[in-house]
């Protein structure tokens, strides 16, 4: 092999490792999960997460009062369950986030959707991000590692715990053999 081979396949490598180790686990709905009752805010538990690509979400209700269909924007504003693009029926489950780009859910039982069980997973593309009002990168502040985690939420511990591991360290290490 090439450097210049040897170097792309290392960063593909090092690209998708680094995925791996940012993919945070979501609960739609914290602890109440995916429900109509106590007026969950769907619209505000989306909006102070940072989805990204990897991340899985999850949707955990009673199969026998509710549903998930991933619809497209029409459909989501409308609450139109005639078409859906996905429907998930087990009660607890798992999507994997593939693309960037929103990603439109809501209960496909009649009368849900108008009432509020309807959620955005909107996984914001990198020029996006750059704009996002960042509150930890806007300020500047003193060169300690951890000051760039955002708040005490399980999935930003997660990945910090992941960058200090020994497979995060041998990922940098083997960045670090390799074009130093
Ligand atoms: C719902 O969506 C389907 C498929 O896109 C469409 O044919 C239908 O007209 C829509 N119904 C309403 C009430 O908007
Ligand atoms: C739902 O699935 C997740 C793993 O995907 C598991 O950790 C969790 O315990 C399950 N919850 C229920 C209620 O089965």
């Amino acid at each position: 092999m090439t450097l210049v081979k040897r170097a792309v396949a290392l960063l593909t490598a090092m690209t998708f490792m680094l995925e791996l180790i940012h993919a945070a686990v979501y609960k739609v709905g914290d602890s109440a999960g995916w429900t109509t009752s106590g007026n969950i805010d769907y619209k505000q538990w989306s909006s102070t997460k940072t989805f990204q690509v990897g991340d899985v979400i999850i949707f955990e209700y009673n199969a026998q009062f509710h549903n998930v269909m991933r619809v497209t924007h029409a459909m989501y504003r409308t609450c139109n369950t005639s078409a859906p693009l996905a429907t998930y029926t087990t009660g607890n489950d798992s999507i994997t986030i593939q693309t960037r780009r929103h990603h439109f859910f809501f209960c496909g039982v009649p009368g849900h959707c108008q009432i509020g069980q309807k959620v955005d997973i909107n996984v914001l593309r990198s020029d996006e991000m750059a704009q996002a009002p960042a509150a930890s990168s806007a300020v500047p502040s003193p060169p300690v590692p951890s000051a760039k985690v955002p708040g005490p939420t399980s999935s930003n511990a997660l990945s910090l715990k992941a960058l200090k591991s020994p497979f995060g360290s041998a990922v940098l290490a083997t960045f670090l053999i390799n074009f130093a």
